[in-house]
């Protein structure tokens, strides 16, 4: 049924090497300070319905740190006089539990394949995390991450107190931060997996295109674009979302179920991940491979200002830039069409005009998260774009026809488009991880199988 999607599997990246693991470690305890203990725990399993649970993912800062992927798990990076010590506190041996989920790691194994300076059961996380937190003048933790270890460390906190004449002796703080901070900033592996990443997810939409018919159920292109992901090693990073005709307009449409007509757009937003790292595509085609006339006009005005927005990404430009740029495109775009009316291009970006139509905003940071950590603005003003930073640029246009609160010509009802590339920069500018998915007219009419 699948032939690779033209991905060789032996090409598959490194994952990120224990050196670099321990250099996070040792920053992140070095942004903390001397005499602290940073606590990472990883995500909880989810009941998905009576006795069966969703597939797990890990924390992404679990994953960031330690590369650890599976649930129960807690990383503890101390500060102190002797150096930086971790402990990482992981599912011991347990032959009874091993025949029903799969093989542990345990203790030793912990130790020996990931790096860590020491490990130990999670079962004693209650005795041991207190004594290790008690060494420590301030305890960096993610309140409201886990409820077990909100518990241990108020209970450490109010039995330190307790002890001690000054009721500051043990202080929390939130790392959440200079976490955000690190992540932000890409290292050579991180974007080796993301440029992959991206890789198997634009073979995911070109299968999709290739085997594209009308009348088809979205679902199917869905299964075709998912189908790739796990034929390549991945999964997927979000749920995919495939929408025909005005489903297209829903900006997290999520049914994937209703049948694609004849003379409709599709609108794909789909991504992997691999290692943990997100990618972040969509493209919007004719299901029958030839754009009707308004679509035409629509698609290349959105094709116009992603290209526009992704020639505003480069060091130094801030954060703004390629949204400006986007909405710039469109509402002159609008303008000329007769969509919007301004009178001045000022007035017709405004979000009573072009924002009735483009509803979102124009990037995100992406990487261990598709929404990925970092904040947008440094003292309220939009931060500068620096080399090792990846953001999605995907502008749209949505004329649902379904909507109460607009009034447009019947010749656009019913178009949904969104262009959305994943983008590096660069010392010198920008690269479009995302680049092997094709986005022109021409390209995707020559592509769409129901075309030939
Ligand atoms: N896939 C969700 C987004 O584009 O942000
Ligand atoms: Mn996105
Ligand atoms: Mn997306």
């Amino acid at each position: 049924m699948f032939d690779g999607h033209g991905l060789d599997l032996s090409e598959a990246p490194l994952p990120i090497s224990d050196e670099e693991l321990r250099e996070r470690q040792t920053k992140i305890a070095e942004l903390c300070g001397q005499d602290s203990i940073i606590i990472i725990v990883n995500n909880s399993e989810s009941i998905r319905s009576a006795d069966v649970e969703y597939p797990y993912r890990a924390s992404s800062d679990m994953l960031y740190f330690t590369g650890w992927d599976s649930p129960n798990a807690i990383f503890c990076i101390c500060n102190g006089s002797k150096g930086v010590h971790t402990t990482l506190f992981v599912p011991p041996r347990d032959t009874d539990r091993e025949i029903w989920t799969g093989l542990r790691l345990g203790i030793d194994g912990a130790k020996k394949k990931y790096p860590i300076d020491n490990a130990l059961s999670i079962d004693e996380i209650e005795s041991e995390l207190p004594t290790l937190i008690s060494n420590y003048s301030s305890v960096f933790h993610q309140s409201g991450s886990s409820s077990v270890v909100d518990q241990i460390v108020e209970q450490t906190l109010l039995e330190s107190r307790k002890d001690e004449e000054d009721s500051d002796l043990i202080k929390i703080c939130n790392p959440g931060e200079m976490i955000s901070e690190m992540r932000l900033r890409k290292s050579d592996y991180e974007i080796d997996l993301m440029r992959y990443s991206c890789k198997i997810a634009s073979a995911a939409h070109v299968e999709a295109m290739k085997r594209a018919r009308s009348g088809m159920p979205e679902f199917q292109l869905q299964a075709i674009i998912e189908g790739c992901f796990i034929h390549n090693g991945s999964q997927w990073s979000y749920p995919s979302i495939v929408g025909g005709g005005d489903n297209g307009t829903i900006l997290h449409y999520s049914e994937n179920d209703s049948v694609i007509n004849d003379g409709d757009l599709v609108l794909i937003d789909a991504g992997c991940e691999v290692k943990g790292y997100a990618s972040d595509i969509t493209r919007t085609w004719p299901i029958n491979g030839k754009f009707t006339e308004p679509q035409r006009l629509l698609y290349q005005l959105v094709l116009d200002s992603q290209i526009a927005a992704i020639e505003a990404c480069k060091p130094g430009a801030t954060f703004e830039a390629p949204n400006n740029a986007a909405k710039e495109v469109l509402a002159s775009g609008l303008l000329e069409l007769g969509i919007i009316s301004g009178p001045t291009l000022e007035e017709a970006i405004s979000p009573e005009q072009l924002g009735m139509f483009f509803m979102h905003r124009t990037s995100h940071w992406i990487g261990l998260d598709v929404h990925d950590v970092g904040v947008y603005t440094v003292d309220e003003e939009p931060r500068l774009l620096e080399a090792g930073m990846v953001l999605t640029i995907e502008p749209g246009l949505y004329f649902g026809a379904w909507r109460p609160d607009i009034e447009i010509d019947e010749k656009w009802a019913g178009i949904g488009i969104r262009i959305e590339d994943d983008v590096l920069i660069t010392k010198s500018g920008c690269e479009v991880l995302s680049d092997d998915c094709p986005k022109t007219i021409e390209q995707l009419e020559a592509i769409i199988g129901d075309s030939k």
